[in-house]
């Protein structure tokens, strides 16, 4: 079997995450026998640089993404390129339009805390005494971020800045039938996130959910206002399974998640546009966390999230699923057997302060 990826390390921590991370692709390969054949490409910041600041995405990298079975993201972003245009900086520059040009409509945002690791989270650590496993859906590709008006005039005198929320229906059938697929390969509990006392593409996401739930009969769903989630996520992470919701609200509940997490830095994320016919998605896998311009060079960045968005995109892009199990366990067990990064590290018995280069040997070691 053979697959073609895209690699785009981008920014700060990205390229020297994604060298190690890299690593382990190429041990997983070995031993489960497939290539993997794949090209490096500017994005981000290195790209602003290299194009004298004309873009943060250069066509030809969107054309070797065009050509792969699927992307892997590092980061983007940093202090350097923090005063250019918006629309050319790397982050929405860069992200957004990836995001919307391969259709990329579902972000899948595991926010896990293992039970070891439960010391790191801001959480009270008797209220998640096993940890938590909690998935966050996020609509990409819809509602406020893309929609139609969106801009800046003069009304009365005055400056107005304006954006448009709208979902069409079939956008949040797409997206639920994700988030309830999802469900039934977890603990088959899904809760719907919107503001349905107040918006009206909340009223209609209300609704769909209600009908597409009619397909998952196994599946049970409840639904809360988003002002609400935000808090029960702080007071009960340990209750939930799987949540979906819109763009916006993804964005902002999926940092929460990753901060009572305890570390951004073993979150990986993917983004999932349609299925192939082969059954699989086109995808881009990315750590959830940014660029870590504070800490980029030192070489102690946490290499996780990097190495479990390569497990995810083998797992959805690639159907690489034993290779993926492995990597999932492999990181298992390197965290069991003490070894931390600075960001989890806090000096109890049992730990290791290690940096990227020695976790990621301990993880292709444990394959
Ligand atoms: C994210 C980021 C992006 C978003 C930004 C960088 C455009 O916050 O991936 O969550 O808002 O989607
Ligand atoms: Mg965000």
């Amino acid at each position: 079997m053979s697959h073609t990826i895209t690699v785009l390390s981008g920014d700060g921590i990205g390229p020297e995450v994604m060298v190690e991370a890299l690593n382990v692709l190429d041990a997983v390969s070995e031993k489960f026998s497939f290539k993997i054949s794949r090209s490096e490409h500017l994005v981000g910041g290195a790209a602003l640089d290299a194009t004298d600041n004309e873009t943060p995405l250069p066509q030809d990298t969107i054309e070797a993404c065009e050509k792969a079975d699927a992307i892997l993201f590092g980061s983007v972003g940093g202090p350097k390129w923090e005063n250019l245009p918006p629309d050319i900086q790397p982050e929405r520059g860069a992200l957004l339009p990836l995001r919307k040009h391969f259709g990329l409509f579902a972000n899948l945002r595991p926010g896990s805390c293992l039970p070891a690791l439960t010391h790191a989270s801001p959480v009270k650590n008797e209220l998640i005494p096993n940890g938590f496993d909690v998935l966050c859906v996020r609509e990409l590709t819809g509602g406020i971020y893309f929609g139609d008006p969106k801009g800046r005039e003069e009304r009365d005198g005055e400056i107005v800045a304006f954006d448009t929320m709208v979902y069409k229906k079939s956008e949040i059938e797409n997206i639920l039938h994700v988030a309830f697929k999802a469900a039934m390969g977890r603990d088959k509990r899904l809760t719907s996130v919107d503001k349905a006392n107040v918006l009206a593409t909340s009223v209609l996401w209300r609704e769909t959910a209600n009908e597409v739930a009619k397909q998952y009969p196994e599946v049970t769903m409840d639904h809360l206002y988003v002002d609400n989630a935000a808090m029960q996520l702080v007071k009960r992470p340990d209750s939930f399974d799987v949540i979906v919701t819109e763009n916006l609200f993804g964005d902002i509940l999926s940092d929460e998640m990753a901060m009572i997490s305890g570390s951004l830095g073993m979150l990986p994320s993917a983004s999932l546009g349609k299925v192939k016919d082969s059954g699989l998605y086109f995808g881009m896998y990315e750590p959830s966390g940014g660029s870590a311009p504070d800490i980029a060079g030192q070489g102690i960045a946490n290499p996780i999230a990097q190495i479990l968005s390569i497990s995810m995109l083998l797992r959805y892009s690639l159907g690489e699923t034993a290779a993926a199990d492995a990597i999932d366990s492999a990181v298992q067990k390197v965290i069991d057997s003490g070894l931390r990064t600075g960001d989890i590290f806090t000096g109890a018995d049992g730990e290791t302060k290690a940096n990227t280069a020695v976790i990621t040997a301990a993880i292709v070691a444990n394959l």
